[in-house]
């Protein structure tokens, strides 16, 4: 992406915290878009479910079968009542009760028994089934659309970005640590700084160590910078310093290497991939990581990240993890104080619109594709 050439406007400020806003955001993009909400690995067995908010709405994520995912709202068909209230757990029986009045449904969805109800004679139960939201998976994560009609396939969604990580086994790989924190800033303000690296020799100095090409506030070394062999690889992208082989304080991967990645991708030691507005995924030669992203309202989102291994290494590499999960805590951490930062300072009554410089590029498309969702459902 080529760097602006001119100065751009960032959002309205008002767009980071108007309730009105968020509420168009979540209709536009997070009721719309597929959205990760979790991994298949956390509902292994046949009636686990766990819990899943999108924006507003409350989801209940099961497994009703071997390999059949159901995903529906968290609402009784009677008159409405949350089904469930633990985060994570298990149907009995294969059956979801409501704590009302109990009225039970089984994990496909129907509704079985009505306890106590006086019969009628037009009271169809084949009328009062879960409302189902669609859901499908990919590399192990578990993906949902709140759309009763999706636009696109889960897969026509995932495009290229999945394509990107291709020669990584996710969906055997397993999350071995999980971290999950809360910021109080508006889900955007997150994807912006994601999307730029002009913070970058600020905030992130042991990241810069590890990615040279990000010392100079740019995310790739296409950007208009002097060239330098260590920014990039054969194919362009930004990789890691020489000697240096994944994100780690001093840029040594301890942890067996994958296997099956391209020389290039060895070499950059990094490709992400992103899922917006939900998640991103990096692929490193011997972990994984991805950061999903919970809005809880028009201030705040929760972070999800999840640390991947191959299956079984965990406990022989316990400190090789430990010192991978360091890093990208303090990565994670120094991102989220500018973001929390950025918020507070975005509610002066002054402050109705800021600027882009040329390297804040993909803040503006950024822009340009949010604004183009919200054109669309306007
Ligand atoms: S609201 Fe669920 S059974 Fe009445
Ligand atoms: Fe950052």
């Amino acid at each position: 992406m080529a760097l602006l050439t001119q100065t751009e406007a960032t959002l309205p400020s008002t767009w980071y915290y108007d309730p009105a806003q968020y509420d168009r955001e979540l209709d536009a993009i997070w009721y719309r878009d597929w959205v990760c909400v979790g991994r298949l690995d956390e509902i292994p067995n046949r009636g686990d479910y766990f819990l899943a908010p999108v924006g507003n709405q409350r989801l209940i994520v099961t497994r009703s079968a071997e390999n059949r995912v159901r995903v529906y709202h968290n609402t009784c068909r009677h008159r409405g009542s949350t089904l469930c209230t633990s985060d994570q757990g298990h149907f009995r029986n294969g059956r979801i009760i409501c704590p009302y009045h109990t009225w039970s449904y089984s994990l496909e969805g129907e509704l079985l028994a009505t306890p106590t109800r006086i019969e009628t004679e037009d009271f169809r139960a084949g009328n009062y089934s879960l409302y189902a939201v669609h859901v499908d998976t990919w590399g192990g994560f578990v993906f949902v659309n709140l759309s009763e009609d999706p636009a696109e396939s889960l897969a026509d969604f995932l495009g290229q970005e999945a394509r990107e990580l291709e020669n990584w086994p996710l969906a055997e790989m397993e999350s071995v640590h999980q971290e999950r924190s809360s910021l109080a800033c508006n889900w955007k303000v997150f994807w912006e700084n994601y999307s730029e690296c002009y913070h970058c020799p600020r905030v992130h100095p042991e990241l810069c160590k590890v990615v040279p090409v990000y010392k100079k506030g740019v995310l790739n070394s296409g950007d208009d910078i002097e060239w330098q062999p260590e920014f990039a690889g054969d194919d362009g992208r930004p990789r890691v310093a020489a000697k240096f082989s994944t994100w780690t304080f001093d840029g040594q991967s301890l942890l067996p290497p994958i296997d099956g990645l391209t020389s290039t991708e060895r070499a950059v030691g990094m490709t992400f991939a992103s899922f917006m507005a939900s998640m991103f995924v990096v692929g490193h030669t011997d972990y994984v990581r991805s950061v999903r992203l919970v809005p809880t309202g028009p201030e705040s989102v929760d972070l999800v990240v999840d640390w991947y291994l191959m299956p079984g290494i965990r406990e022989s590499h316990a400190e090789e993890l430990a010192r991978v999960i360091e890093f990208g805590r303090l990565v994670v951490k120094q991102d989220g104080e500018v973001c929390e930062l950025n918020q507070q300072g975005l509610k002066s009554q002054r402050h109705q619109q800021g600027v882009l410089v040329p390297q804040e590029q993909g803040v503006w498309a950024f822009h340009e594709w949010l604004r183009g969702r919200l054109g669309a459902c306007a």
